[in-house]
């Protein structure tokens, strides 16, 4: 195969990445560095992440063109994240990418990260393209949106609170679990049973209609003051014992509510082919209630390295970005609060 070589570069958490992307979507090499010490603070904290990308982010390059067998210098197109995230964090690979792109006078694009988590899975399945409905669930965000064509986003609900993946941290913090909360809920609620703690699920009231905000909006605050409370109410020397069962109950009623309402985004379009996006899309649980929930549909998620942060991603949506002309300039910024590119409220359609 031959294709013009883009290096996509991720820094905008605390995943380090970078990846050598031929074409369209022949990963040459990708290269993800998680940034361990954030462990021991449970959670990411914004100015050690920074610090830690500074450190590596040569090294992760370097292994990525070594392992691509190919050169700096062979690399055509630079795409960077530019946002939205942690500002420290995203500047490192900002100025990374225009100091290469400049020094080499090739071109640089600037991507959003969530357009990024949107075209994970296309780098693995070709035939993951519009129309689709996609949920894109992470530690920072929750989107539902309707895609009728790349660049096309009506977004049709989003978290009003946490995101998705932030809720499952959290609640694994409560049930003194380890960070990343979502790996951790779900390997403990294997042995759990769901129903001895019943916990709500948020914004689905039967009453709610399209065109109500509530039906197709997440929050997630409820759900983890209710789970604090039962907590609470349960006697010290037995909580233990109910860990995998609250940590169950959690994981039915935060993927009950992420299914029921892109079920209904799917029954509203009437568009059953449906794409996962983020984190929160590595949960076998929340893949399994969606083919349980929507018979038939056609669901793609990414493979576990392409779910989390990493530059893979960047670089398939830089790719695009470039594609339809569009070329950053050396006055490039990393944005904490950058917004989605194309993204409109909705005007449903049929697919
Ligand atoms: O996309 P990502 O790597 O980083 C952000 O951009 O935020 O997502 C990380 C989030 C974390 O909150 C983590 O708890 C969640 O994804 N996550 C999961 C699972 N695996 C990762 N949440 C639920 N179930 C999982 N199996
Ligand atoms: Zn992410």
């Amino acid at each position: 195969m031959s294709g013009p070589l883009t290096l996509g570069i991720e820094t905008s958490c605390d995943e380090t990445s970078a990846a050598v992307l031929r074409g369209d979507r022949e990963l040459l090499s990708h290269t993800i560095l998680s940034q361990d010490v954030h462990v021991i603070y449970g959670g990411v904290v914004p100015e050690i992440a920074s610090r830690e990308h500074l450190r590596l982010l040569d090294g992760v390059v370097d292994d990525a063109l070594v392992r691509a067998g190919v050169g700096l210098d062979d690399i055509n197109l630079f795409a960077v994240t530019a946002g939205p995230g942690l500002i420290g964090a995203l500047l490192v690979g900002v100025a990374w990418a225009k100091g290469a792109a400049w020094a080499l006078d090739r071109p640089v694009v600037g991507v959003h990260h969530m357009e990024g988590h949107l075209f994970a899975v296309n780098v693995e399945h070709p035939e993951a393209e519009p129309p689709f409905v996609a949920l894109l669930v992470s530690g920072g965000h929750t989107l539902l949106l309707w895609v009728p064509a790349w660049g096309d986003y009506r977004l049709l609900g989003e978290t009003r609170d946490d995101a998705a993946g932030e809720a499952f941290d959290k609640a694994a913090k409560l049930l003194g679990l380890p960070y990343p909360g979502g790996p951790s809920i779900e390997q403990i609620a294997h042995d759990g049973d769901a129903t001895r703690h019943p916990l709500p699920r948020p914004l689905l009231a039967s009453t709610t209609r399209p065109g109500d905000p509530d039906y197709y909006d997440f929050s997630y605050s409820g759900l983890k003051t209710a789970l604090r409370t039962r907590i609470q109410r349960i006697a010290e020397g037995e909580l233990t014992v109910e860990v995998p069962h609250l940590a169950a109950s959690f994981q039915e009623a935060a993927v009950g509510v992420l299914v029921e309402k892109t079920a209904r985004a799917v029954q509203e379009l009437n568009c059953p082919r449906v794409l996962l996006g983020g984190g929160v899309a590595n949960s076998r649980t929340l893949r399994a209630r969606m083919m349980e929930r929507i018979p038939g549909v056609e669901l793609f998620h990414p493979s576990a390295r392409l779910a989390t942060d990493n530059a893979a991603m960047i670089a398939r949506a830089g790719r695009f970005r470039f594609d339809r002309g569009e070329v950053a300039g050396m006055d490039l910024s990393a944005r904490a609060d950058l917004p989605f590119p194309g993204l409109a409220r909705p005007d449903h359609r049929v697919c």
